[in-house]
Parts: structure tokens; sequence; C-alpha cells
């Protein structure tokens, strides 16, 4: 049976493990057990944001691993995110001392603008401000200047590469065209329900490498999916789990990776810790994988519904 690649490689030349391990919602000693156990099994990516709130746990597991020597430093591929309070030039670099602050470490790997609809940061810390009547609220920023200061982060050797999350093809194009260091990196949802074609192209004629979220079908995130199909629960998902002896779960991830696109399971589970990082060791039929292609129909878990009235957010193209 054909196994999955193991690393993507960046436009930089250097590698980025294509499974991740997503850390979102979790926090304290359940994050501390579950990322202990996944570096012990081999994840070397982690993903965090520092809108996560979980910054500082991982950089606990992380030092105390490379201080025992059983994880090196080089060998990690750590990803953190500028939240969109902090697109103003001043405000990111800071959102990145901080991040690497939590994180103790000296650099990451990847730092990507977790959202370009940006939010106005009140000074208070607040990630997600609100209006007077209960709503996110909006504030536009110039996306390049905040692109020159994830460049200046690059030459500061904070981070080695920069990238962006949520993106559409207008601000994809916009930041290509100006940057001096072009983005390595899009981070976006992606399963089986939303194959994100149009992107995906875009990324492959720019050397972009996609890493996706929710190839689960965002089962951590119950609020977001609403009345829509559970993707974990899908016929044609099942039908083909039961006869490969694998979970539904495993399909899902299979599917996405050999897309050659990244993948963020995010579990605190032991079983699915392993499950998630083996499923590279396996490959569906073409036959198979041609019958999951057949199930995209444009379910987006992850709406922003608050995004969706900002000045910078293009109607009517993916993200
Ligand atoms: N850039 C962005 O805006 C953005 C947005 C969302 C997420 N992310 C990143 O992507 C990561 C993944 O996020 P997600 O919301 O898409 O979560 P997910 O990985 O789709 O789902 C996590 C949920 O699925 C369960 N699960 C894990 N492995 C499973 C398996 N093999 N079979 C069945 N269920 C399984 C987990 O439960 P247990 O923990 O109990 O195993 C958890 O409830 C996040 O943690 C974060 O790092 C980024």
């Amino acid at each position: 049976m054909t196994s999955l690649r193991k690393y993507l490689t960046l436009n930089s030349g250097k590698r980025i493990p294509t499974v991740g391990l997503g850390t979102y919602m979790m926090k304290n000693d359940v994050l501390r057990e579950a990322l202990d156990y996944a570096l012990y099994i081999g994840y070397r990516h982690i993903d965090t944001a520092l809108s996560y709130g979980n910054e500082v746990e991982i950089g606990d597991v992380v030092e105390s691993r490379i201080k025992h020597g059983t994880v090196k430093r080089k060998d990690l591929f750590i990803t953190t995110k500028i939240p969109p309070v902090y697109l103003g030039y001043k405000d990111c670099l800071e959102s990145a001392e901080k991040s690497l602050d939590n994180l103790k470490l000296n650099y990451v790997d990847m730092l990507l603008i977790h959202h370009p609809c940006g939010n106005p940061n009140r000074g208070d810390g607040n990630l997600k401000p609100l209006d007077k009547n209960g709503g996110r609220e909006l504030a536009s920023y110039d996306i390049l200047r905040t692109w020159n200061a994830m460049e200046k982060l690059v030459g500061e050797n904070r981070t080695v590469h920069i990238g962006l999350s949520n993106c559409q093809p207008t601000v994809i194009n916009k930041i290509w065209k100006a940057a001096k260091i072009k983005p390595s990196n899009l981070q976006l949802e992606c399963h089986a329900y939303l194959q994100q074609n149009e992107l995906g192209k875009l990324c492959a004629d720019k050397g972009i490498i996609m890493t996706s979220y929710g190839v689960l079908g965002a089962m951590a995130r119950p609020d977001q999916s609403g009345n829509k199909p559970v993707l974990l629960d899908d016929p044609v998902i099942k039908e083909i789990s039961s006869r490969m002896n694998r979970t539904p779960g495993e399909v899902l991830l299979n599917f996405v990776a050999q897309l050659n696109r990244g993948i963020l399971p995010k579990s605190q589970t032991k079983v699915r810790l392993k499950q998630n990082i083996d499923v590279l060791g396996w490959s569906l039929s073409q036959e198979d994988v041609k019958l999951i292609k057949n199930l995209g129909r444009n379910v987006k878990y992850f709406d922003f519904p608050w995004a969706k009235n900002h000045p910078d957010y293009v109607p009517n193209e993916p993200f």
C-alpha cells in the first residue's frame, strides 16, 4: 500500500510536516498531556495562534522535551498567527514578540495573518472587540503594511516563513504582487465537502502550500455547523471506511493529505492522536478518491459571519 508524503516542500526549499497537531480549544493540562504524547509518538508540527490562548502551555511542553533531549528544536515546525486586532504595522511586530515570549522560543517556523479582515485594537488586550450592538467591531488595515511587518520579522529571524489564513484570491494576489518575501502557506478550511479547488489552483500556480483545517467537519464546534450535514456521518465516507477497515476520520484525513495539502487534526484522545499521524502510512485507491471528490458541495462550517460585513471581504470569492 502506498504511503503519503510526510513532508511538503515550501517555497524556501524547507519542509513542513504534512500532519500538524491542531490545538484550538485545547488548554491547560489537557493540552500539556496531548502535546507531550503527540511529540512522543512523532508529531513535529504544532499549530497555534495568539488568540487560542494556549501558547504558554505549548512553550512549556516544547521547552521540557528539548531540555530532556527527546526533541530537537530544528526538527519542530511551529506555526502561530497574528490576530485581526493586531494588523497595524507596530501591533503586528508586537503580537509576534508576545507569541514568541509565550512560546519561549527565539523564532517560529511559520507566522500567519490569521484573518485579513481586521478588528480595532482598543489597547485593552481584547482580541474580539464588540460594537454597541454586540456584533464584532470592524476595522480596515493596509494589509500591505501588515505584510511589510511580517517581512521585517523574517529579516529579524523571528520567523522562518510567513503566510496567510482565511484569505480570498483578491487579497492573496494583492500581497503576492507587492511582496518582497512571498507568502509560503495558506491555511484554510478544506475537506471532502469543501474541496477548495479554485484556491488550490491559485496556490499551486504560486507555489504556496495549502494547510487544511476542518478536515473532519469541524466536530469541535457544533455551534458553527448548525444544521449542516455531519461530514463524519456521510454514507459514502462510511462505506469506504468499513470496506477499508479504517475509521471515517482516517478516510477524511487521508483524502485531503493525498491532495498534497497539509492537515491539522486536533485531538486530545491518545488513540486518535496515533490514528491521525499514522494516516500517512496508507492511501485510498484512485476509485475511492474519485468517489470522495464527487462529495464536494460547498459546505462551509467556519463561516466567520462577522467578516461578511467587513469592507475588506470580497463577496462571491472563496476562502
Ligand atoms: N486558521 C484558522 O482560522 C483556523 C480555524 C480553525 C482551526 N484551525 C486549526 O486547525 C485545527 C483543527 O481544527 P478543527 O476545528 O478543524 O478541528 P478538527 O481537527 O476538525 O476536529 C477536532 C475534533 O474532532 C475529533 N477528532 C479528532 N480526530 C478524530 C478522528 N480521527 N475521528 C473522529 N473524530 C476525531 C476531536 O475529538 P478529540 O479531541 O476528543 O479526539 C475534536 O472534537 C485547530 O485545532 C487549529 O489549530 C485554524
